[in-house]
Formats: structure tokens, sequence, C-alpha cells
């Protein structure tokens, strides 16, 4: 019996461990969703490709909306550069999250009303949201 349990608590350890690792590299597969997405709009820019920077705008945004779900707890262990301060300041952390996704929206929306002029400062922007993340809960 005492085996039994034993072998139980291990499997649900190494359970709980496969969907850990799941979890972080569907994250990092999200964030190189984003670079891959702000490299097409900064060429879509002087291009003057406004649906293409709207569309990958969005894509930013629906990422940043949904990326707090990727950080469950117990997923700062493993193959990752995530920093165990996001669970101990998870409302900073979404609040974060929050200013990229605005970020990405109003450059989605500039591109809509083709403010050409603005765009490279949207960017900028958004960028900046990116890294703001990534200095306090990144390694
Ligand atoms: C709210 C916080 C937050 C925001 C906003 C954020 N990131 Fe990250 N990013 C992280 C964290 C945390 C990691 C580490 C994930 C890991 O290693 O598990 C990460 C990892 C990455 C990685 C490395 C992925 C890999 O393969 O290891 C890239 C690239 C990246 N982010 C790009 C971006 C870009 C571009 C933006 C903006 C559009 C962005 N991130 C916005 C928190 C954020």
């Amino acid at each position: 019996m005492r085996i039994y349990f034993s072998i139980l608590a291990i499997s649900l350890c190494l359970g709980v461990t496969a969907q850990a690792a799941d979890v972080i590299s569907e994250r990092k597969a999200g964030f190189r969703g984003n670079v891959a997405a702000l490299k097409i709009i900064k060429a879509a820019i002087p291009a003057g490709d406004t649906p293409a920077i709207a569309a990958e705008a969005r894509k930013v945004a629906d990422w940043s909306s949904r990326m707090i779900d990727y950080f469950p707890e117990g997923s700062g262990e493993g193959d990752t550069k995530a920093l165990p301060n996001i669970w101990t300041e998870f409302d900073d952390f979404t609040a974060l999250a929050k200013n990229a996704e605005n970020a990405a929206v109003e450059l989605a929306m500039m591109a809509d009303k083709d403010e050409m002029t603005s765009l490279g400062k949207g960017l900028g922007k958004l960028a900046g949201t990116c890294k703001a993340c990534h200095q306090r809960f990144k390694e």
C-alpha cells in the first residue's frame, strides 16, 4: 500500500512537471509570435501597409490579453526566464500585460485611421511596454 502511494505521488509530481513544461513552451511561443508581429509592423510602416499593421497589432493585443493565463502558480521552475516575483506581484504583472494590450490596440486603431505620422510613435510605445515588463519580471 505504501509503495502504491509513493508511486502515485511520484506520477502526480511528474504530471505537474509535464504541465508546467507545456505552459512554459506555449508562452515562449506566444512571445516569439510578438517579435514576429513587431518585425512585420516595422517593415509595414515605411511601406504604408496599414492593413498589415492593424492585423499584426491585433495579434499582439490578443496575445497580451491572454498572456497572464500562461503564468499559473508553479510555472516558474524549469527552462524559463520568468522571475519568481511574477507570483508575488501578480497585480503589477497583470497591469503591465494590460499596458501592452492597450498600446497594441491603440496602434491598430491608428493604422485603421491611416494616421501615418503617428505609427512610428505607436510602435515605439508598444515596444516600450514589452521592455517595461521584461525589466521587472524576466531574467
Ligand atoms: C506582462 C509582462 C510581459 C510583457 C508585457 C511582455 N513580455 Fe515578453 N516575456 C515576459 C516573461 C516573464 C518572459 C519569460 C517567459 C519564460 O521564459 O517562461 C518573456 C519572454 C519573452 C521572449 C523570449 C521567448 C523565448 O523563446 O524564450 C520574447 C522574445 C519576448 N518576451 C518578447 C516580448 C515582446 C515583443 C513583447 C511586447 C509586444 C513582450 N514580450 C511583452 C513578460 C512579458
